[in-house]
């Protein structure tokens, strides 16, 4: 269970590494985003390589679940429980976030670019909703990849304890957040979502 849990992480963490750059890429505009999408979705939008991963995901949850109720009551220390509350956390954003996609993509016939993104969150009141449903993503993301790195790193890097490198990701997790949000909201000035949007925001 274990196992199968790291090693479709391990495939999960490649897409998103590349899908967090890509909202990072935000920051020099809704076209630079768009663009850097199209890129990327020749590696991640064909059959093979997108049933790869929407297996992966669902392995991910399944065995994910299972080891939030099996380790939630004797886990201790700030990582331990860390790593099974992010990954509750985590679980909950990947049913809906994909669940979401996979709508807008099928059933609304949308494109789901960085429009579809950014639609709740430059909307009041949606906003109050999407920013910490997002905002927790990001941060458990690196919350969860701090807390197996506290407990695979044996070593001090660059003279850093194991704590202070766990400290760093953590801290990372935050600034991404910060970042993402900037470019997604257009330095938090608002963004106007085009027309065929307006069902992702009750318009
Ligand atoms: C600010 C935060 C985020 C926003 C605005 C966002 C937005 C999006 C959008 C627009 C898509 C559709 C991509 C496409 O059509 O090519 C997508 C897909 C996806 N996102 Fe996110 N995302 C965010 C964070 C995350 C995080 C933190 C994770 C994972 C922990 C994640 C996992 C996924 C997955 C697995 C897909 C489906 C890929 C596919 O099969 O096409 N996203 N996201």
């Amino acid at each position: 269970m274990k196992r199968l849990h790291y090693f479709t992480g391990l495939i999960i963490t490649v897409f998103v590494g590349l899908h967090l750059f890509n909202h990072f890429v935000s920051i020099f505009g809704a076209e630079a985003h768009i663009h850097l999408m199209n890129k990327l979705r020749f590696i991640y939008r064909n059959i093979i390589v997108e049933t790869i991963l929407l297996i992966a995901v669902i392995i991910q949850i399944i065995t994910g679940l299972n080891l939030f109720f099996s380790k939630r009551k004797i886990v201790k220390g700030f990582y331990e429980k860390m790593q099974v509350w992010t990954g509750l956390y985590l679980a909950f954003f990947l049913i809906m976030h994909i669940s979401a996609v996979l709508v807008g993509r099928y059933i609304l016939n949308l494109d789901t670019n960085f429009y579809f993104g950014a639609a709740g969150l430059n909307t009041f009141p949606m906003n109050l909703f999407f920013i910490p449903y997002y905002g927790l993503a990001v941060i458990s993301f690196f919350g969860h990849a701090a807390a197996i790195h506290y407990h695979k790193m044996k070593k001090k890097l660059f003279g850093l304890t194991v704590e202070q490198q766990s400290k760093i990701i953590l801290i990372n997790g935050f600034i991404a957040t910060l970042i993402i949000f900037y470019g997604l909201t257009n330095g938090f000035s608002g963004i106007e979502i085009p027309k065929e949007f307006n069902i992702m925001i009750g318009k």
